[in-house]
Protein backbone atom coordinates (compact mmCIF):
# COMPACT_ATOMS: atom_id res chain seq x y z
CA UNK A 1 0.00 0.00 0.00
CA UNK A 2 1.20 3.44 -0.47
CA UNK A 3 1.24 6.18 2.29
CA UNK A 4 0.75 9.32 2.01
CA UNK A 5 4.44 11.48 3.19
CA UNK A 6 3.35 12.44 6.50
CA UNK A 7 3.05 15.82 6.96
CA UNK A 8 6.03 18.07 8.27
CA UNK A 9 7.16 18.68 11.37
CA UNK A 10 9.15 21.92 13.09
CA UNK A 11 12.99 20.62 12.96
CA UNK A 12 12.40 21.10 16.80
CA UNK A 13 9.93 18.41 17.26
CA UNK A 14 11.22 15.66 19.37
CA UNK A 15 10.50 12.01 18.05
CA UNK A 16 10.58 9.95 21.06
CA UNK A 17 9.28 6.66 22.42
CA UNK A 18 8.28 5.71 26.31
CA UNK A 19 8.43 2.78 28.65
CA UNK A 20 8.09 2.47 32.45
CA UNK A 21 10.20 0.97 35.12
CA UNK A 22 7.57 -2.10 36.33
CA UNK A 23 6.70 -3.00 32.27
CA UNK A 24 10.27 -3.54 31.36
CA UNK A 25 12.74 -3.96 34.40
CA UNK A 26 12.20 -7.35 35.78
CA UNK A 27 15.46 -7.91 38.48
CA UNK A 28 12.72 -7.22 41.07
CA UNK A 29 14.81 -8.47 43.90
CA UNK A 30 18.06 -7.49 42.77
CA UNK A 31 20.50 -5.00 44.07
CA UNK A 32 18.87 -4.16 46.58
CA UNK A 33 15.55 -3.08 44.85
CA UNK A 34 12.94 -3.19 48.14
CA UNK A 35 9.59 -4.48 46.99
CA UNK A 36 6.70 -2.06 45.23
CA UNK A 37 2.87 -2.25 45.61
CA UNK A 38 2.80 -3.96 41.93
CA UNK A 39 4.90 -6.93 43.13
CA UNK A 40 2.41 -7.51 46.27
CA UNK A 41 -0.50 -6.57 43.49
CA UNK A 42 0.66 -9.57 41.41
CA UNK A 43 1.04 -12.48 43.95
CA UNK A 44 -2.78 -12.32 44.34
CA UNK A 45 -4.82 -14.54 42.52
CA UNK A 46 -6.64 -13.55 40.31
CA UNK A 47 -5.93 -9.61 39.37
CA UNK A 48 -3.48 -10.11 36.58
CA UNK A 49 -4.37 -11.94 33.15
CA UNK A 50 -3.01 -14.95 33.15
CA UNK A 51 -1.10 -14.87 36.67
CA UNK A 52 1.36 -12.42 35.04
CA UNK A 53 4.20 -10.55 36.85
CA UNK A 54 6.22 -8.10 36.15
CA UNK A 55 9.13 -10.32 38.50
CA UNK A 56 11.16 -10.50 34.72
CA UNK A 57 8.84 -8.61 31.91
CA UNK A 58 11.07 -7.94 29.35
CA UNK A 59 14.79 -7.91 31.74
CA UNK A 60 15.60 -4.97 30.16
CA UNK A 61 17.82 -4.53 33.54
CA UNK A 62 19.92 -6.73 32.65
CA UNK A 63 19.52 -5.40 28.49
CA UNK A 64 19.47 -2.53 28.64
CA UNK A 65 22.34 -1.35 26.99
CA UNK A 66 21.04 -3.74 23.67
CA UNK A 67 18.17 -2.19 24.17
CA UNK A 68 19.63 1.24 23.86
CA UNK A 69 21.72 0.15 20.82
CA UNK A 70 17.90 -0.52 19.16
CA UNK A 71 16.94 3.14 20.27
CA UNK A 72 19.85 4.51 18.77
CA UNK A 73 19.18 2.28 15.34
CA UNK A 74 15.15 4.33 15.36
CA UNK A 75 16.86 7.46 15.70
CA UNK A 76 15.13 8.78 18.75
CA UNK A 77 15.77 12.29 19.98
CA UNK A 78 14.23 11.37 23.23
CA UNK A 79 13.52 8.10 25.08
CA UNK A 80 10.96 8.33 28.32
CA UNK A 81 11.63 6.16 31.02
CA UNK A 82 10.39 5.89 34.82
CA UNK A 83 12.73 5.23 37.94
CA UNK A 84 11.89 2.99 39.93
CA UNK A 85 11.50 4.29 43.32
CA UNK A 86 11.82 1.17 45.27
CA UNK A 87 15.36 0.87 43.58
CA UNK A 88 16.73 3.39 44.75
CA UNK A 89 14.99 4.46 48.02
CA UNK A 90 13.69 0.62 48.88
CA UNK A 91 11.54 1.58 51.83
CA UNK A 92 9.87 5.26 50.29
CA UNK A 93 12.31 7.25 52.40
CA UNK A 94 15.67 7.61 54.20
CA UNK A 95 18.61 5.54 53.40
CA UNK A 96 19.44 5.59 49.58
CA UNK A 97 20.37 1.70 47.60
CA UNK A 98 23.51 3.32 45.55
CA UNK A 99 22.98 0.32 43.10
CA UNK A 100 19.42 1.68 42.49
CA UNK A 101 20.90 4.80 41.40
CA UNK A 102 24.06 3.95 39.73
CA UNK A 103 22.00 1.73 37.38
CA UNK A 104 20.04 4.88 36.21
CA UNK A 105 23.10 6.72 36.40
CA UNK A 106 24.65 4.62 33.91
CA UNK A 107 21.67 4.54 31.85
CA UNK A 108 21.37 8.20 31.36
CA UNK A 109 24.98 8.39 30.87
CA UNK A 110 25.08 5.74 27.75
CA UNK A 111 21.85 7.46 26.50
CA UNK A 112 23.43 11.16 26.37
CA UNK A 113 26.29 9.26 24.81
CA UNK A 114 24.11 7.96 21.81
CA UNK A 115 22.62 11.19 21.23
CA UNK A 116 19.49 10.59 23.32
CA UNK A 117 17.81 13.23 25.74
CA UNK A 118 16.17 10.89 28.78
CA UNK A 119 12.46 12.25 29.88
CA UNK A 120 11.87 10.94 33.11
CA UNK A 121 9.18 9.95 35.23
CA UNK A 122 9.26 9.80 38.91
CA UNK A 123 6.20 7.81 39.47
CA UNK A 124 4.56 5.39 37.16
CA UNK A 125 2.44 3.52 39.05
CA UNK A 126 5.16 1.72 41.39
CA UNK A 127 5.27 2.92 45.02
CA UNK A 128 7.18 1.55 47.36
CA UNK A 129 5.26 -1.21 49.61
CA UNK A 130 6.46 0.34 52.78
CA UNK A 131 5.14 3.52 51.82
CA UNK A 132 1.65 1.26 51.32
CA UNK A 133 1.47 0.19 54.63
CA UNK A 134 1.93 3.52 56.32
CA UNK A 135 -1.44 4.51 54.17
CA UNK A 136 0.29 5.09 50.49
CA UNK A 137 -1.61 7.81 48.66
CA UNK A 138 -4.44 7.70 51.09
CA UNK A 139 -1.64 9.29 54.06
CA UNK A 140 -0.19 13.01 52.84
CA UNK A 141 3.18 12.10 53.96
CA UNK A 142 3.71 9.66 50.47
CA UNK A 143 3.32 13.28 49.22
CA UNK A 144 6.03 15.00 50.93
CA UNK A 145 8.22 11.56 50.52
CA UNK A 146 7.43 11.82 46.67
CA UNK A 147 9.62 15.09 46.93
CA UNK A 148 11.82 13.52 49.09
CA UNK A 149 12.79 11.08 46.10
CA UNK A 150 12.86 14.00 43.56
CA UNK A 151 15.17 15.65 45.37
CA UNK A 152 17.74 12.50 45.83
CA UNK A 153 17.29 12.15 41.81
CA UNK A 154 18.00 15.67 41.17
CA UNK A 155 20.89 16.00 42.80
CA UNK A 156 22.44 13.14 40.87
CA UNK A 157 21.01 13.32 37.43
CA UNK A 158 20.24 17.07 36.97
CA UNK A 159 22.79 17.79 34.63
CA UNK A 160 21.97 15.06 32.11
CA UNK A 161 17.86 14.40 31.82
CA UNK A 162 15.99 16.83 29.42
CA UNK A 163 13.05 16.31 30.21
CA UNK A 164 11.29 15.48 34.12
CA UNK A 165 7.86 14.47 34.95
CA UNK A 166 7.21 13.47 38.65
CA UNK A 167 3.87 11.92 37.79
CA UNK A 168 2.50 9.75 34.94
CA UNK A 169 -1.29 8.98 34.90
CA UNK A 170 -2.75 10.16 38.49
CA UNK A 171 -6.01 9.75 37.05
CA UNK A 172 -5.61 6.02 36.11
CA UNK A 173 -4.03 5.17 39.36
CA UNK A 174 -6.54 7.01 41.21
CA UNK A 175 -9.52 5.70 39.08
CA UNK A 176 -8.21 1.91 38.86
CA UNK A 177 -5.18 1.94 42.13
CA UNK A 178 -8.00 3.66 44.38
CA UNK A 179 -11.65 3.65 43.52
CA UNK A 180 -12.26 0.52 41.49
CA UNK A 181 -9.65 -1.91 43.27
CA UNK A 182 -8.42 -3.33 39.91
CA UNK A 183 -4.72 -2.42 39.83
CA UNK A 184 -2.53 -1.98 42.67
CA UNK A 185 -2.68 -1.33 45.50
CA UNK A 186 -6.10 -2.81 44.74
CA UNK A 187 -8.32 -0.15 46.77
CA UNK A 188 -12.06 0.12 45.95
CA UNK A 189 -12.96 2.99 48.01
CA UNK A 190 -14.61 4.78 45.66
CA UNK A 191 -15.22 8.50 45.83
CA UNK A 192 -12.95 8.91 48.87
CA UNK A 193 -10.52 7.89 46.37
CA UNK A 194 -9.86 11.78 45.47
CA UNK A 195 -8.00 12.00 48.73
CA UNK A 196 -5.30 10.08 46.72
CA UNK A 197 -5.51 12.04 43.78
CA UNK A 198 -4.81 15.35 45.77
CA UNK A 199 -2.17 13.94 47.49
CA UNK A 200 -0.62 12.87 44.06
CA UNK A 201 -0.87 16.31 43.10
CA UNK A 202 0.76 17.32 46.25
CA UNK A 203 3.47 15.42 45.85
CA UNK A 204 3.82 16.35 41.83
CA UNK A 205 3.65 19.77 43.20
CA UNK A 206 6.43 19.04 46.00
CA UNK A 207 8.72 17.17 43.46
CA UNK A 208 8.67 19.75 40.88
CA UNK A 209 10.19 22.59 43.88
CA UNK A 210 12.55 20.38 45.11
CA UNK A 211 13.85 18.88 41.07
CA UNK A 212 13.86 22.68 40.71
CA UNK A 213 16.02 23.46 44.04
CA UNK A 214 18.42 20.84 42.79
CA UNK A 215 19.06 22.63 39.51
CA UNK A 216 16.79 20.32 36.88
CA UNK A 217 14.94 22.19 33.73
CA UNK A 218 12.15 21.52 32.00
CA UNK A 219 9.75 20.27 34.22
CA UNK A 220 6.19 18.76 33.13
CA UNK A 221 3.45 15.82 33.73
CA UNK A 222 2.17 12.62 32.33
CA UNK A 223 -1.50 12.98 32.56
CA UNK A 224 -4.01 11.35 30.84
CA UNK A 225 -6.85 12.65 28.53
CA UNK A 226 -9.21 12.30 26.08
CA UNK A 227 -12.47 13.99 25.48
CA UNK A 228 -15.66 13.16 26.72
CA UNK A 229 -18.87 12.83 24.21
CA UNK A 230 -22.12 12.69 25.29
CA UNK A 231 -24.21 9.55 24.25
CA UNK A 232 -27.17 12.16 22.99
CA UNK A 233 -28.31 15.80 23.05
CA UNK A 234 -30.75 14.76 26.03
CA UNK A 235 -30.14 16.84 28.77
CA UNK A 236 -29.48 13.95 31.30
CA UNK A 237 -26.68 12.71 28.98
CA UNK A 238 -25.08 16.00 28.30
CA UNK A 239 -25.04 16.46 32.15
CA UNK A 240 -23.63 12.91 32.96
CA UNK A 241 -21.05 13.56 30.53
CA UNK A 242 -20.01 16.66 31.71
CA UNK A 243 -19.82 14.98 35.32
CA UNK A 244 -17.35 12.84 34.19
CA UNK A 245 -15.48 14.78 32.29
CA UNK A 246 -14.93 16.68 35.57
CA UNK A 247 -13.89 13.68 37.19
CA UNK A 248 -11.13 12.20 34.38
CA UNK A 249 -9.95 15.31 33.07
CA UNK A 250 -10.38 18.95 34.69
CA UNK A 251 -10.06 17.01 38.71
CA UNK A 252 -6.42 16.54 37.15
CA UNK A 253 -5.69 19.40 34.74
CA UNK A 254 -7.17 22.34 36.15
CA UNK A 255 -4.89 21.86 40.11
CA UNK A 256 -1.99 21.43 37.59
CA UNK A 257 -2.06 24.35 35.34
CA UNK A 258 -4.39 26.92 37.09
CA UNK A 259 -4.05 25.74 40.78
CA UNK A 260 -7.96 25.45 41.31
CA UNK A 261 -10.35 22.15 41.42
CA UNK A 262 -13.00 22.60 38.69
CA UNK A 263 -15.53 22.60 41.16
CA UNK A 264 -16.04 23.50 44.78
CA UNK A 265 -17.30 20.07 45.60
CA UNK A 266 -14.20 18.38 44.13
CA UNK A 267 -12.39 20.46 47.23
CA UNK A 268 -15.29 19.88 49.78
CA UNK A 269 -14.59 15.74 49.59
CA UNK A 270 -11.00 16.53 50.36
CA UNK A 271 -8.90 17.17 53.39
CA UNK A 272 -6.42 18.78 54.49
CA UNK A 273 -5.06 22.25 53.82
CA UNK A 274 -6.51 22.67 50.24
CA UNK A 275 -6.11 25.98 49.09
CA UNK A 276 -2.55 25.70 50.48
CA UNK A 277 -2.10 22.83 48.32
CA UNK A 278 -3.25 23.96 45.88
CA UNK A 279 -0.37 26.58 45.17
CA UNK A 280 1.84 24.50 45.38
CA UNK A 281 0.33 21.92 43.00
CA UNK A 282 -0.28 24.77 40.39
CA UNK A 283 3.77 26.17 40.33
CA UNK A 284 4.27 26.69 36.87
CA UNK A 285 5.24 24.46 34.46
CA UNK A 286 7.48 24.40 31.51
CA UNK A 287 5.79 22.14 29.58
CA UNK A 288 2.48 19.97 29.93
CA UNK A 289 2.39 15.91 28.68
CA UNK A 290 -1.13 14.56 27.57
CA UNK A 291 -1.41 10.84 26.94
CA UNK A 292 -3.91 9.61 24.82
CA UNK A 293 -5.89 6.35 24.06
CA UNK A 294 -9.21 6.53 23.34
CA UNK A 295 -12.33 9.15 23.85
CA UNK A 296 -15.31 7.84 26.06
CA UNK A 297 -18.71 7.96 25.92
CA UNK A 298 -21.20 8.71 28.09
CA UNK A 299 -24.35 8.71 29.07
CA UNK A 300 -26.96 8.56 32.37
CA UNK A 301 -26.77 6.02 34.18
CA UNK A 302 -30.41 4.12 33.29
CA UNK A 303 -31.03 1.30 36.54
CA UNK A 304 -30.37 -1.72 36.05
CA UNK A 305 -28.30 -1.74 33.34
CA UNK A 306 -24.45 -1.89 33.98
CA UNK A 307 -21.47 -1.20 32.30
CA UNK A 308 -20.05 -4.60 31.17
CA UNK A 309 -17.53 -4.78 27.86
CA UNK A 310 -17.51 -1.14 27.62
CA UNK A 311 -14.16 0.00 30.09
CA UNK A 312 -11.69 -2.36 30.40
CA UNK A 313 -13.56 -2.55 34.13
CA UNK A 314 -17.36 -2.58 35.10
CA UNK A 315 -18.16 0.10 37.17
CA UNK A 316 -20.09 -0.09 40.45
CA UNK A 317 -23.51 1.20 40.31
CA UNK A 318 -25.12 3.65 41.49
CA UNK A 319 -22.89 6.17 39.85
CA UNK A 320 -23.84 9.37 38.18
CA UNK A 321 -22.77 8.63 34.73
CA UNK A 322 -22.34 5.31 32.15
CA UNK A 323 -20.19 4.34 29.82
CA UNK A 324 -20.99 3.15 26.72
CA UNK A 325 -19.61 1.86 23.73
CA UNK A 326 -18.16 3.68 20.90
CA UNK A 327 -19.13 2.06 17.39
CA UNK A 328 -18.41 3.24 13.66
CA UNK A 329 -14.70 2.56 14.62
CA UNK A 330 -12.01 0.03 13.82
CA UNK A 331 -11.10 -1.37 17.30
CA UNK A 332 -7.39 -2.25 18.17
CA UNK A 333 -6.93 -6.06 20.07
CA UNK A 334 -7.42 -4.83 23.59
CA UNK A 335 -10.87 -3.74 21.97
CA UNK A 336 -9.76 0.08 22.29
CA UNK A 337 -11.85 2.05 19.40
CA UNK A 338 -9.59 3.58 16.86
CA UNK A 339 -10.20 7.51 16.73
CA UNK A 340 -7.41 10.03 15.89
CA UNK A 341 -9.49 13.06 15.67
CA UNK A 342 -9.82 12.47 19.29
CA UNK A 343 -6.53 13.72 19.96
CA UNK A 344 -7.23 16.61 17.66
CA UNK A 345 -9.73 17.16 19.61
CA UNK A 346 -8.00 17.40 23.37
CA UNK A 347 -5.74 19.21 22.31
CA UNK A 348 -8.01 21.80 21.06
CA UNK A 349 -9.96 21.71 23.81
CA UNK A 350 -6.92 22.36 25.68
CA UNK A 351 -6.29 25.39 23.91
CA UNK A 352 -9.67 26.54 24.63
CA UNK A 353 -9.68 26.26 28.20
CA UNK A 354 -6.45 26.98 29.32
CA UNK A 355 -5.46 29.63 26.66
CA UNK A 356 -2.45 31.69 27.35
CA UNK A 357 -2.02 29.23 30.97
CA UNK A 358 -1.44 26.54 28.62
CA UNK A 359 2.78 25.49 28.23
CA UNK A 360 3.89 23.96 25.35
CA UNK A 361 2.45 20.51 24.90
CA UNK A 362 4.00 16.86 24.21
CA UNK A 363 2.14 13.93 23.29
CA UNK A 364 4.14 11.83 25.98
CA UNK A 365 2.22 8.66 25.04
CA UNK A 366 -0.10 6.95 21.98
CA UNK A 367 -0.17 3.68 20.72
CA UNK A 368 -2.07 0.73 20.44
CA UNK A 369 -2.05 -3.37 21.19
CA UNK A 370 -2.04 -5.33 18.53
CA UNK A 371 -1.08 -9.47 19.21
CA UNK A 372 1.83 -9.34 17.05
CA UNK A 373 3.36 -12.59 16.44
CA UNK A 374 6.54 -13.09 13.89
CA UNK A 375 5.40 -15.03 10.90
CA UNK A 376 7.08 -17.89 9.47
CA UNK A 377 9.95 -15.84 8.02
CA UNK A 378 10.44 -14.39 11.62
CA UNK A 379 9.00 -10.92 10.53
CA UNK A 380 6.69 -8.73 12.32
CA UNK A 381 4.59 -7.43 10.28
CA UNK A 382 1.96 -4.39 11.96
CA UNK A 383 0.95 -2.31 9.18
CA UNK A 384 -2.34 -1.69 11.66
CA UNK A 385 0.42 0.06 13.95
CA UNK A 386 1.43 1.93 11.25
CA UNK A 387 -1.49 3.73 10.07
CA UNK A 388 -2.26 4.10 13.70
CA UNK A 389 0.43 6.36 14.38
CA UNK A 390 -0.04 7.75 10.87
CA UNK A 391 -3.24 8.96 11.66
CA UNK A 392 -2.44 10.69 14.94
CA UNK A 393 0.22 12.53 13.84
CA UNK A 394 -1.73 13.81 10.94
CA UNK A 395 -4.52 14.61 13.26
CA UNK A 396 -1.61 15.95 15.60
CA UNK A 397 -0.79 18.58 12.53
CA UNK A 398 -4.15 19.54 12.33
CA UNK A 399 -4.22 20.86 15.76
CA UNK A 400 -0.76 22.34 15.82
CA UNK A 401 -2.31 24.18 12.48
CA UNK A 402 -5.08 25.72 14.47
CA UNK A 403 -2.38 26.94 16.88
CA UNK A 404 -1.98 24.10 19.84
CA UNK A 405 1.77 24.24 20.39
CA UNK A 406 2.86 20.67 20.31
CA UNK A 407 6.33 19.93 20.84
CA UNK A 408 7.06 16.15 20.56
CA UNK A 409 5.55 12.92 20.22
CA UNK A 410 6.27 9.71 22.26
CA UNK A 411 5.42 6.32 20.63
CA UNK A 412 3.78 3.72 23.75
CA UNK A 413 5.90 2.10 23.83
CA UNK A 414 9.20 1.17 21.92
CA UNK A 415 9.14 -2.46 23.38
CA UNK A 416 6.50 -4.96 23.90
CA UNK A 417 5.78 -5.31 27.85
CA UNK A 418 4.19 -5.70 31.10
CA UNK A 419 0.11 -3.90 30.50
CA UNK A 420 -0.45 -3.96 33.87
CA UNK A 421 -3.76 -5.83 35.19
CA UNK A 422 -3.81 -7.35 30.93
CA UNK A 423 -0.24 -9.33 31.60
CA UNK A 424 1.95 -9.67 28.28
CA UNK A 425 -1.12 -10.36 25.90
CA UNK A 426 -1.00 -7.00 25.05
CA UNK A 427 1.58 -5.87 22.78
CA UNK A 428 2.21 -1.99 22.36
CA UNK A 429 5.65 -2.15 21.70
CA UNK A 430 7.46 -1.14 18.02
CA UNK A 431 9.46 -3.71 19.16
CA UNK A 432 8.50 -7.51 19.74
CA UNK A 433 9.45 -8.80 22.52
CA UNK A 434 9.30 -13.05 23.16
CA UNK A 435 9.06 -13.43 26.26
CA UNK A 436 10.33 -16.67 26.51
CA UNK A 437 13.59 -16.06 24.91
CA UNK A 438 13.54 -12.37 25.74
CA UNK A 439 14.62 -11.99 22.02
CA UNK A 440 13.51 -8.92 20.39
CA UNK A 441 12.27 -8.38 17.14
CA UNK A 442 11.44 -5.04 15.13
CA UNK A 443 8.46 -5.09 13.82
CA UNK A 444 7.18 -3.47 10.60
CA UNK A 445 6.20 -0.35 12.38
CA UNK A 446 10.04 0.46 13.81
CA UNK A 447 11.17 0.37 10.52
CA UNK A 448 8.34 2.98 9.74
CA UNK A 449 9.24 5.44 12.26
CA UNK A 450 12.89 4.97 11.65
CA UNK A 451 12.34 6.01 8.09
CA UNK A 452 10.27 8.72 9.53
CA UNK A 453 12.30 10.21 11.63
CA UNK A 454 15.67 10.39 9.36
CA UNK A 455 13.15 12.17 6.75
CA UNK A 456 12.43 14.59 9.22
CA UNK A 457 15.48 15.28 9.87
CA UNK A 458 17.05 15.12 6.72
CA UNK A 459 14.71 18.32 5.62
CA UNK A 460 16.50 20.09 8.60
C1 LIG B 1 -0.77 4.39 29.91
C2 LIG B 1 0.24 3.98 30.94
O1 LIG B 1 1.02 5.08 31.31
C3 LIG B 1 1.10 2.83 30.47
O2 LIG B 1 1.78 2.34 31.58
C4 LIG B 1 0.24 1.77 29.79
O3 LIG B 1 0.96 0.64 29.46
C5 LIG B 1 -0.38 2.39 28.56
N1 LIG B 1 -1.23 3.48 28.96
C6 LIG B 1 -1.24 1.44 27.74
O4 LIG B 1 -2.33 1.06 28.49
Amino acid sequence: MTRQPTPEFPSSFVWGTATAAYQIEGAVAEDGRGPSIWDEFCDRPGVVVGGDTGAVAADHYHRWESDIELMKDLGLDAYRLSLSWSRILPTGSGAVNAKGLDFYDRLIDRLCSVGIAPAVTLFHWDLPLALQEQGGWMNRDTSYRLGEYAQVVGERLSDRVGMWMPLNEPVVHTLYGHALGVHAPGLALGFEAFQAAHHQLLGHGLAVEALRATGCTNIGIASNHAPVRAASDSPEDVMAADIYDHVVNWMFADPVLVGKYPADEFAQLLSGPVDEDLKIIGAPLDWYGINYYEPTMIAAPVEGQGTEGVLEVDLPPGLPFAPVAITGYPTTDFGWPIVPEGLGEILRTFRARFGDALPPIYITESGCSFHDAPDAAGVVEDEVRIDYHDAHLRALRSAMDDGVDVRGYFVWSLLDNFEWAAGYKERFGLVHVDFDTQKRTPKTSFEWYRALIAEHKSAQ
